[in-house]
């Protein structure tokens, strides 16, 4: 089940509300990362005290660990991990990508030998949409083949990206296949492919549309392109789909790449740079990015962010109505210095934090038709540096 409206419009940037079976996702929408049944570090009530609304798991990961026995047996994902909001996940076209010389693609599948206990597995395009009606997630992902930019230093040719675009084609119509067979009532979306050349692209995307899938994912960007493919895919393909239905960009990709998105009509992202980046003590800010590590955060005792309202910045309130108060950078700095776990978990909640806060100020900005006027003082405050 899904149904999507759109409530505004600036240019091609959408403000929509997406309602799925566990609940309302108001768009544009950033979805964090929770590769393994877990946002790395985070509990699912902070999760909920930001305001996300909608999270990431993964076919490839939860098959091999818990295993399709355990999800099964606590009738899928969200039971399990304790997150009763909508879960989209991923396919396993993109972590079996990420293999490399792992894997053996055929027109039945991949093969590959388990990263975890080296047992041979075959995943296909109809056991990846069985592990995903065994998750119960909300939006199941197509199995595709995730065309890499390049393999080796060799960048993909025209002729391998048509080959790979059209084995996502036909791995399309059997999952699309196969998620019918299972009456899975959730909702299954297309992934357009066809790397770095539009008229592929645009031939991928005319065959998903034809097939009528009720959303569609962009596929093959944040591959190891040079950014400004990464920029002309994203102004190509997203205006080109469906106004009618949810567009989904994967793994895409900073701050401004979110903003430039939403003016391109995207509607959905998600990206492990948040929280990967925390645990390396790289951190988001209004005014830029700022590296905890570095000794001129050693005494200040400033918050990351002054006008962040996250734990981290700010503190929690208390029952009498009384605030803890936030961390300070020289805190935050000590922490990370000693490799204390709190640090990458203050640090995924800010970052978390500012990626879910930013994208609702876009939806504010887009309610208020001043999406543009937001968009430039935007791009102004993040280079003024912190
Ligand atoms: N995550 C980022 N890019 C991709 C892609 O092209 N396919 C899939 N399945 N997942 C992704
Ligand atoms: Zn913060």
């Amino acid at each position: 089940m899904l149904h999507f409206e759109l409530l505004a419009t600036e240019g091609l940037a959408r403000r929509g509300r997406l309602t799925l079976r566990h609940g309302v996702v108001e768009t544009p929408i950033f979805m964090p990362v929770g590769t393994y049944g877990t946002v790395k570090g985070v509990t699912p009530r902070s999760l909920e005290e930001m305001g996300a609304q909608i999270i990431l798991g993964n076919t490839f990961h939860l098959w091999m660990r818990p295993g399709l026995d355990v999800l099964a047996q606590f009738g899928g994902l969200h039971r399990f991990e304790r997150w009763d909001r909508p879960i989209l996940t991923d396919s396993g076209g993109f972590q079996v990508w990420s293999l490399g010389e792992m894997r053996k693609i055929s027109e039945e599948g991949v093969r590959f030998a388990s990263p975890v206990n080296g047992d041979k597995l075959f995943l296909t395009p109809e056991t990846s949409m069985q592990i995903q009606a065994a998750l119960n997630s909300d939006i199941v992902m197509q199995f595709d083949e995730c065309t890499p930019y390049e393999t080796k230093g060799h960048v993909t040719t025209e002729a391998e990206a048509r080959f790979s675009m059209e084995l996502s084609r036909r791995w399309a119509v059997r999952c699309k296949a196969e998620f019918a067979r299972l009456e899975n009532p959730n909702a299954l979306f297309g992934i357009v492919q066809g790397g770095m050349f539009e008229h592929l692209r645009e031939e991928s995307l005319a065959a998903l549309v034809e097939m009528d899938f009720p959303g569609y994912a962009v596929g093959g960007v944040s591959v190891g392109e040079p950014k400004e493919d990464m920029l002309r895919i994203m102004a190509h393909t997203p205006r080109l789909l469906p106004a009618d239905k949810p567009r989904y960009l994967m793994g895409v990709g900073t701050p401004e790449d979110l903003v430039a998105g939403v003016a391109q009509g995207v509607d959905l992202f998600d990206c492990v740079m948040p929280t990967r980046n925390a645990r390396n003590g790289h951190l988001f800010t209004r005014f830029g990015d700022l590296k905890i590590r570095n000794a001129r955060h050693r005494g200040d005792e400033r918050p990351l962010d002054e006008s962040c309202t996250c734990y981290a910045c700010r503190g929690h309130t208390r029952p009498d109505g009384s605030v803890s108060g936030g961390f300070s950078r020289a805190y935050l700095h000590h922490l990370e210095r000693c490799g204390e776990m709190l640090a990458p978990m203050l640090a995924s909640i800010h970052n978390l934090h500012y990626y879910l806060n930013l994208m609702r100020e876009v939806r504010e900005a887009l309610d208020a038709g001043r999406f543009a006027d937001f968009a430039r003082q935007f791009r102004q405050d993040r280079a003024r540096g912190v």
